[in-house]
């Protein structure tokens, strides 16, 4: 049975508004993805520019045949052994995906989310939701539905309850568009699992933080802002620092020296710390780094800190997004 609050935001969704939903990776702010003018909404919401396109979200991967105009062996492979889950395809799109959704690419993102609300929010809702994270544009990707009410507020027609997210770090999203299969983001699923399912190691082209792609003209494929270069968009208001375990001591001696507001986040308690550095909850092992990082990212706005050090967790599977999302906010 289809829960009252879902079937309200389906017709939200049918009547061209706007559902923000929990996803197991962050919450997205949802429209009917065949609706232009919904979609438009997303991106004047959001605030974000135009050219930047969104992904397509449905409740099952046959229903991909709906929005690409082809999916090679490697995306059925890896929708087979990923979907539902954080992986998001990008594929050559169909012709009747708005550009409003597309930013006028030729290509389409799609994903089946695995969190039971969203699925049973697309599987009542029965076609396609255009979603980025609930967000305004700049701002860190929001975990809990409070995060999306702080944010977004009433400009937002219903927001989903499924509490937090439990990956908490955005959809690793891989380019089956041009051939060879490429990573643009790294996100919650590793890429030692992709390369498992593929029989080879996959390319990782995420631009490096701070890098921000050079769009080309509007109307070009091209005109595409590659996925997660704006480091921006993982940035609390805090200067973030990013450093190994050992150097956090003298860092923050020295910055306290200086008077500022510090705070640490890593991934145990460390020892010999000075006194007056604020210590964030430790974020644990690569996992728990990844489900509670954008969490601490607003909490460390909220201590009103001046400075976050960050040691990041391990670089492989899930930590490797981890260290690229502290990374891009220290970019900032
Ligand atoms: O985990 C996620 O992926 C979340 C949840 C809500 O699904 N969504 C999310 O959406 O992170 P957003 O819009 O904040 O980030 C999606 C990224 C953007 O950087 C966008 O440029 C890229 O995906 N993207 C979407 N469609 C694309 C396409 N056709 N080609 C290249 N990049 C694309
Ligand atoms: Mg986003």
């Amino acid at each position: 049975m289809v829960s009252r609050d879902v079937v309200d935001a389906v017709s939200v969704l049918r009547r061209g508004g706007l559902v923000a939903f929990p996803t197991e990776t962050v919450y997205g702010l949802g429209a009917d993805a065949a609706n232009p003018e919904a979609v438009a909404r997303i991106f004047a919401v959001k605030g974000r520019p135009r050219n930047h396109p969104l992904i397509v979200h449905v409740a099952e991967a046959a229903a991909v045949k709906e929005w690409a105009a082809h999916v090679p062996d490697d995306g059925w492979a890896l929708a087979e052994a990923f979907w539902p889950g954080p992986l998001t395809l990008i594929l050559p799109r169909a012709a009747q995906v708005p550009d409003a959704v597309t930013g006028g690419a030729g290509t389409v993102g799609l994903r089946v989310p695995a969190q039971p609300l969203a699925l049973e929010l697309l599987g009542a809702f029965g076609g396609g939701v255009a979603a980025p994270s609930a967000n305004r544009f700049g701002r860190v990707s929001p975990t809990t539905a409070a995060h999306v009410r702080a944010d977004l507020g009433s400009a937002v027609d219903v927001v989903l309850d499924g509490g937090p997210c439990a990956v908490g770090v955005e959809s690793t999203i891989v380019d089956l568009s041009r051939g060879t299969p490429r990573v643009l983001r790294l996100g919650g699923l590793s890429v030692e699992a992709l390369s498992e399912v593929l029989g080879h190691a996959v390319e990782v082209t995420a631009v490096a933080a701070g890098e921000v792609s050079g769009a080309a003209a509007p109307g070009t494929a091209e005109a595409v802002p590659a996925p997660g270069t704006l480091s921006s968009h993982y940035a609390p208001a805090a200067r973030v620092e990013v450093l190994a375990a050992d150097a956090v001591a003298a860092r923050a001696s020295d910055l306290l020296g200086q008077g500022r507001k510090v705070g640490l986040l890593a991934p145990q308690r460390l020892e010999g710390l000075p006194p007056g550095l604020d210590g964030l909850p430790p974020a644990g092992g690569p996992q728990a780094y990844a489900q509670c990082l954008y969490q601490r990212l607003r909490e460390a706005d909220r201590r009103g800190l001046d400075v976050l050090l960050a040691v990041p967790p391990p670089e492989t599977g899930i930590g490797a997004a981890v260290a690229d999302r502290l990374r891009r906010a220290a970019a900032n």
